[in-house]
């Protein structure tokens, strides 16, 4: 890298995706924040928002023309879906090199941008300067089902349960504290988006069945897989150990992972391998915390792969890859 820094402005930087990626682009040796949007702390601090950010930058209200017209070489779009074509847009004018990491689902399906989810398609990557990020239970999904991939008779279910910051900020019933207490919400039971978003990616149709609880942060997904022949658990267990072999942010655990042990962490952990008795259905269990891996943490990966640094870079990932 012959700059010193690589400026990066956060559009969306209020949000809870945002949050966490100020905090990642704080800590990184090769990023320096450029900007950070948003209308409503338009003038306040970011530093009077929490420990990550210890400089004198301000969120700005900025739209798409101020946005481009801050000719920063990193812009990473945490906006609502929806919201990022006119970013992209204004972008792509002004300022075509510019590095666009899109967190939203906008540009998922969009086969000129690059779908970062760097454990299965880092290999793809080809020098492209618009990224969609991943979604958060479309990740963890994925990594649970991709090993199997090749050995599966019809389509794998996915029971998903997330903590309500999957629904970002704008008050909703899925993330209002009074109806999720005590509480299991279901929502979008056929075709979420997450569902053909994983189809597609996977090339094969998955089912998924989504719901949100009561805790703040971090999903579990129990999918259910049947197999094309009969397996033993040993067999199953080291194929997703081989697979995510020398991959820090997918830990392959023996028990089924727990929701309360994945908040704030980095990596997805995937686990239980339950056989059924005949050995062709098999239950898998992936855990990851929705704002991290699920969102800014791969946002991260993705900047990394991009300009060239360690795909780590600024990412506490100091996991194994396996508990034994
Ligand atoms: N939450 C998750 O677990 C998760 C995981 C993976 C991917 N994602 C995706 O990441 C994106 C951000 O999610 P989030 O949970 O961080 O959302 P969020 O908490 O609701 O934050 C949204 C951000 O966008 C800004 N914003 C909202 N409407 C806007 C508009 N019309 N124009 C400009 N700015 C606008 C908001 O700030 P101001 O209103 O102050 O401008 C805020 O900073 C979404 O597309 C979501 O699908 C979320």
């Amino acid at each position: 890298m012959s700059k010193q820094k690589f400026t990066l402005g956060i559009v969306g930087a209020r949000g809870h995706t945002g949050t966490e990626l100020i905090r990642l682009v704080a800590a990184h040796p090769g990023l320096e924040l450029a900007f950070v949007s948003s209308r409503e702390l338009d003038g306040q601090r970011v530093a009077d928002h929490g420990d990550a950010y210890a400089g004198e930058l301000r969120y700005e209200s900025l739209d798409a023309a101020a946005v481009a017209g801050k000719g920063a070489d990193v812009v990473i779009l945490a906006l609502p879906n929806g919201k990022s074509a006119p970013f992209v847009q204004a972008l792509d004018e002004a300022r075509p090199d510019t590095l666009i990491v899109d967190l939203s689902a906008d540009y998922r399906f969009d086969p000129g941008w690059y779908y970062g989810l760097p454990e299965i398609t880092r290999g793809d990557y080809a020098g492209q300067r618009r990224i969609a990020n991943p979604g958060c239970y479309a990740t963890a999904m994925q990594l649970a089902i991709w090993p199997m991939l090749e050995v599966l008779a019809g389509p794998p279910q996915c029971f998903g349960v997330s903590g309500y910051s999957g629904a970002g900020t704008t008050p909703s019933d899925k993330n209002n504290t009074e109806l999720l207490r005590d509480n299991l919400m279901p929502y979008s039971l056929v075709d979420h988006l997450h569902e053909r978003e994983v189809s597609a990616r996977l090339g094969v149709p998955v089912e998924f069945m989504p719901h949100v609880a009561p805790h703040f942060r971090g999903i579990t997904v129990t999918v259910n897989l049947w197999l094309t022949e009969a397996v033993a658990p040993d067999w199953v267990r080291a194929r997703y150990v081989q697979r995510y072999a020398g991959e820090p942010l997918v830990r392959v655990v023996e028990q089924a992972p727990w929701v309360s042990r994945i908040a704030g962490r980095h990596h997805v952990e995937v686990g239980g391998f339950a056989l059924a008795p005949g050995g062709k259905r098999l239950v898998v269990v992936a855990t990851e915390d929705n704002l991290l891996k699920g969102a800014a943490t791969q946002a991260m990966q993705n900047v990394n792969i991009a300009l060239g640094f360690a795909e780590l870079t600024s990412i506490p990932a100091d996991k194994e890859n396996s508990d034994g």
